[in-house]
């Protein structure tokens, strides 16, 4: 049998954040879905997290992780306090413990499965995961023997600067036999820099107790403070790009560029400097992204291209050009071939093939035909100060520049708009429609004018 726990209750004060640290959030995930993540691979019988600070909130952000079991530490008195929790949810249990710190994320799922079987082949009491770092300021030191059997641990803080030159230092991760530690559990002194309950007392009195050096260290990099944060954001970012290019992305400048762990692309995908991607995003086969987008919850089929534009929580189908400078808010979706140009921003609409809106427009809560020609200036008056309106657009019409569709309103098919018009009323297919005010010219004007300003003066 074997029972997981991730210890989750700390405030994480170094962080110097409203938000519990294990909240925080590394590529789109918080640190502690990641923690629980790497561990699903391994499917554990028993899913426990120890919660204290901001229990209710950390509960509330895992809800709908199935099978998992929280369990309350309060006060917050240390790692081995909060393993203390378990002693009463855990009795009886008989099998292994991996024991996994809430704030070390990037951990990959074969390394945790290395480490079980590690553990089940030595017979060890306990086997934890180690790493050599060249700063190992405020990681616990391990001091072992040269078969990899742990004497101690010792905390950074409670180290004398002889101890501190050890570079051996404890990633936070152990896999405990259940029973053995539950009998030593209750022993532990807060005889300590902190006064506090440590986890890693433990080892000492745990025998045979096993060390396993992790091959890549910023595996086992732990976060205190946003410095930490920045660097396993930056590892990870690392990661996902050098995925996507074995997958066959290329990258004009990687390191300019983020992604979200549920990015996808499609092959040959060029991604020029300065673009994000976010959330459950979607880039189709042969598409070219950038320099400089925002790209978040979309999809975008085959061929696509996207310059210098933000796209939110909108489809883009297969050919479409968007950008320079366009804004596809929620809601959007826009069919095969359209044109989005410059300074154009779009929501809660949808485009039927091959529609133009190239320049200065405003489509919201629009409903377009195919092949719909939208004027330089074009703007759905969408809302009348209380509620949101429709306008429907025929295939094949065009609006002239500086066009105004006050909704509701619907504009049937082949449909023109003379430039200028603030239209009201609904316009039949085919016809023509006008509203602005009829051109008065006034011939000699100008003259009439100084004439009659020098009488008055005369
Ligand atoms: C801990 C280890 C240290 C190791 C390092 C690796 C101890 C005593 N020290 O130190 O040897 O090198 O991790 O990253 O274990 N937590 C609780 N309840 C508490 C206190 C902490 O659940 O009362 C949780 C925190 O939310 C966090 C984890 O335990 O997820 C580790 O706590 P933290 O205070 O960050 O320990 P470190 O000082 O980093
Ligand atoms: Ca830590």
């Amino acid at each position: 049998m074997l029972a997981v726990a991730v210890l989750a209750a700390g405030k994480g004060t170094r962080m110097k954040s409203a938000l519990p640290k294990v909240l925080q959030p590394l590529a789109g995930a918080t640190l502690v879905e990641r923690v629980l993540d790497s561990c699903r691979l391994l499917s554990p019988d028993r899913q426990l997290m120890v919660v204290g600070h901001q229990a209710e909130r950390v509960e509330r952000t895992l809800a709908r992780v199935e099978g998992l079991e929280f369990i309350r530490q309060e006060p917050q008195n240390g790692t081995g306090h909060a393993v203390q929790q378990l002693l009463e949810p855990l009795a009886g249990f008989e099998g292994e413990l991996l024991v996994l710190n809430g704030d070390v994320p990037l951990l990959r799922p074969e390394t945790l499965d290395k480490l079980l079987s590690r553990h089940r082949e030595s017979g060890a009491a306990v086997t934890l995961l180690s790493a050599r770092l060249a700063d190992p300021t405020g990681y616990g030191r391990i001091f072992a023997d040269w078969t990899g059997q742990v004497e101690a641990i010792v905390e950074h803080r409670d180290c004398n600067p002889e101890q501190r030159r050890n570079d051996l230092t404890n990633a936070g991760i152990y896999c405990f036999d259940w029973a053995k530690l539950a009998a030593v559990l209750p022993q532990l002194s807060s005889d300590n820099d902190q006064g506090e309950l440590y986890l890693t007392d433990t080892v000492a009195q745990l025998r045979p107790a096993m060390h396993l050096e992790v091959i890549d260290p910023d595996e086992v990099a732990g976060i205190n403070d946003r410095q930490q944060l920045a660097h396993c954001e930056a590892v990870l970012q690392d990661r996902l790009r050098r995925h996507w290019m074995a997958e066959g992305v290329t990258f004009i400048d990687p390191a300019s560029c983020t992604l979200s762990e549920q990015t996808r692309f499609g092959r040959d995908v060029l991604v020029e400097p300065q673009c994000h991607f976010r959330g459950a995003t979607t880039v189709g086969d042969g598409c070219r992204i950038g320099p400089g987008c925002l790209i978040e919850d979309s999809h975008l089929g085959d061929g696509v291209e996207v310059l210098h534009s933000v796209l939110r929580d909108s489809r883009v189908a297969g050919g479409c050009l968007i950008g320079p400078f366009a804004h596809l808010r929620g809601g959007t979706d826009v069919a095969a071939g359209c044109r989005i140009g410059n300074f154009v921003e779009v929501k809660h609409s949808r485009l039927g093939e091959g529609c133009k809106a190239s320049h200065l427009s405003y489509l919201g809560d629009a409903e377009l035909g195919s092949d719909v020609n939208i004027g330089a200036g074009t703007i759905t008056a969408n809302f009348d100060g209380v509620r949101k309106h429709r306008t429907v657009i025929g295939s094949g019409s065009k609006t002239g520049a500086n066009s105004v569709l006050v909704a509701p309103i619907t504009l049937g098919e082949g449909v023109t708009v003379g430039a200028g018009s603030t239209l009201t009323k609904d316009v039949p297919s085919g016809a023509l429609a006008l509203g602005r005010a009829r051109q008065l010219v006034k011939e000699n004007w100008t003259a009439d004018l100084a004439r009659q300003q020098q009488g008055v003066a005369g």
